[in-house]
């Protein structure tokens, strides 16, 4: 397992976010970890990135206990980030923007015709100002800046949000195209059928907790537990 995730209670001052939330990533996996609103899929990513560190409980990358690590630190270690807002710097370019992400770990290297590559308008776009790209193109940017930082596993919050559904199927092609590539994967949704389509596993949180782990493909087709879980 490339992450492991054992037991971990996350705070928000006083209140308790995660309750012994415990999940794995395989070498190569693409898994999903679906929810409502609130069930504690973010503060699941921000804890194995040390942005709101596990309480209790232990974090495992490549290996290493990172539970109480910096963020730099774990960012080094070879784990991506696109996040929710997707965090570009809206008055650089999207050059300067992709250069910032830039870092060696033990993985895989890309360059930026490797991301060219994923996404062909990219290059285009290099001289422009982040502030006035579309929604679809910003997450080309943010897909591409994880990329760049080498990971090993790339975390995403939410991929699709505010995406139309054309461009909601190219980042999960995008995602299928990283797994490929040998980048493992996680990745939260609320748009569930189209993450549990390119996904190997999947978890879903509900206030917190893990309730329901398995294959992706079995939760695709058995409606009745889907729509009981996640009502779509
Ligand atoms: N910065 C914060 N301070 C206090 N409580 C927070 C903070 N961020 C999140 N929470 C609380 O922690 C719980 C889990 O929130 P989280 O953002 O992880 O949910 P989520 O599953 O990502 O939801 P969404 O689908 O809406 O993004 C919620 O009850 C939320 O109100
Ligand atoms: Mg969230």
């Amino acid at each position: 397992m490339i992450l492991e995730v054992d037991h971990i209670d996350t705070f928000y001052g006083e209140t308790q976010a995660l309750f012994e939330v415990s999940l794995n990533v395989g070498e190569g996996e693409v898994v999903s970890l679906l929810g409502a609103n609130g069930a504690g899929k973010t503060t699941t990513i921000r804890s194995i990135l040390g942005l709101t560190p596990a309480a209790a409980g232990q974090v495992r990358f490549d290996g290493a206990d990172i539970t109480h690590e910096q963020t730099h630190e774990i960012a080094q270690r070879g784990i991506g980030w696109v996040p929710d807002d997707r965090r570009v710097f809206p008055t650089l370019t999207v050059a300067r923007n992709l250069s910032i992400g830039r870092k060696k770990t033990r993985f895989r290297p890309w360059e930026l015709k490797d991301c060219f590559e994923i996404f062909s308008a990219l290059e285009y776009l290099m001289p422009r100002e982040c502030e006035n790209l579309s929604g679809g193109e910003m997450q080309m940017v943010a897909i591409s800046r994880a990329l760049l930082g080498a990971p090993g596993l790339v975390l995403f919050d939410e991929p699709s949000q505010g995406l139309a559904p054309k461009v909601v199927q190219d980042v999960m092609k995008t995602i299928s195209r990283l797994k490929a590539e040998g980048v493992s994967v996680l990745v939260v949704e609320q748009n569930a059928r189209s993450a549990l389509e390119v996904s190997d596993r999947v978890y879903v949180m509900d206030l917190g907790r893990i309730v329901y782990d398995g294959p992706a493909p079995e939760l695709l087709v058995d409606d009745d537990k889907r729509i009981s879980l996640l009502g779509v």
